[in-house]
């Protein structure tokens, strides 16, 4: 199959390249810059430079296309990049582009907590995103994740960072808001499962991991999976949100907006735990069983040689 993939560079991106690559698919990604096709072409896929609020740059990614994965989407507001221009819009561009060319299967990435409330503008673009496929005539399927872990993830590799980094680890108010944790290799298996199964099409999933874990428990699986333990600090939500204010206004890059902090305050995110299994007959990672990657070999082992320090007693 001819699979068109936006987003093809970022996190989720690069995996699900790799593996419908590998499956022997056809995939070509979209990205903005020559680094972000740089990726697509190690994942697998053919890059095409392109961006999802300038229309006219689209046709090329979706030529021959039969599917449409999109995953484009922005989680903070920066330069002329707003949630509403970039996902809600960007979406619409994407599939009046797919129409246009007869690419009739569109597989969508939503979040965990989409909704019509202008008090999360990030999950209201999310919503009006998802509104936009079931209107559009195509034959749409939507993925609603819960926050994703693997790799080149976002929030666990920085949560690993900031435990190096700092002698005490923030955590927001009480730290008993749940989440369910999904792996990103279970994302892309039933992205590839969407795209083969018809069955999926006009649909919408809620998918989380097997675990529910409160925010504090996903901290200590963290510092258990780097081995840098660190005391928790916790911090009210209205100094926390202060201080989201305050790095807000200083930092390029702030570990958390006040955006950010108020989804996380909206309370529990999170689905039915065997939702997965249910729908796509497989059973997702657990969360701290997948968490190897944060350690500070990775997962991927070392060399293949002699142990570390056997050399010289070998040699002797
Ligand atoms: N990661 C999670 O925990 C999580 C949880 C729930 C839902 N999701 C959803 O899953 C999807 C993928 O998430 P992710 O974590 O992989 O995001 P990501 O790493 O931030 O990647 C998003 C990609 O979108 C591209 N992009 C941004 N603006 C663009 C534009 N104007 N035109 C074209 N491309 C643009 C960027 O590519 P270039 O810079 O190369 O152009 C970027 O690589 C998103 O829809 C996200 O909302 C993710």
């Amino acid at each position: 199959m001819r699979v068109a993939v936006t987003g093809a560079s970022g996190f989720v991106g690069q995996h699900l390249v790799r593996h419908l690559a590998a499956g022997g698919h056809d995939v070509a990604g979209l990205s903005r810059t020559p680094e972000g096709s740089a990726a697509i072409r190690a994942a697998g896929g053919r890059a095409v430079q392109g961006d999802v609020t300038r229309p006219a740059t689209l046709p090329p990614l979706l030529d021959g296309a039969d599917a449409v994965v999109h995953l484009v989407a922005i989680i903070r507001e920066r330069g002329g990049a707003t949630f509403d221009g970039v996902i809600r819009q960007g979406t619409e561009d994407v599939l009046g582009a797919a129409r246009a060319a007869g690419a009739r299967r569109f597989v969508h990435a939503s979040a965990l907590g989409a909704v019509d409330d202008a008090g999360y503008p990030y999950l209201q673009a999310k919503w009006r995103a998802e509104e936009a496929v079931r209107r559009s005539g195509l034959d749409g399927t939507v993925l609603r994740p819960s926050i994703l872990f693997g790799e080149g993830d976002h929030v666990f590799t920085l949560l690993a960072a900031m435990l190096r980094a700092q002698p005490v680890m923030p955590v927001i108010g009480d730290g008993r808001m749940r989440l369910q944790p999904l792996s990103v290799h279970d994302v892309t298996r039933i992205v590839a499962r969407c795209l083969e199964d018809p069955g999926t099409a006009g649909r919408a999933y809620e998918l989380g991991g097997p675990d529910q874990v409160s925010y504090e428990d996903m901290l200590r699986a963290v510092m258990d999976a780097t081995g840098v333990q660190r005391p928790l600090w916790h911090v009210p939500p209205a100094l926390m949100a202060l201080l989201a204010r305050g790095m807000e206004w200083t930092m390029r890059d702030p570990p958390i907006t006040p955006g950010e902090l108020r989804i996380l305050l909206r309370g529990d995110n999170v689905t039915d735990t065997d939702g997965v299994r249910r729908a796509f007959g497989f059973e997702p990672a657990r969360f701290r069983e997948g968490l190897g990657y944060l350690r500070p070999d990775g997962a991927r082992g070392t060399p293949l040689g002699p142990p570390r320090g056997a050399g010289a007693r070998g040699a002797a």
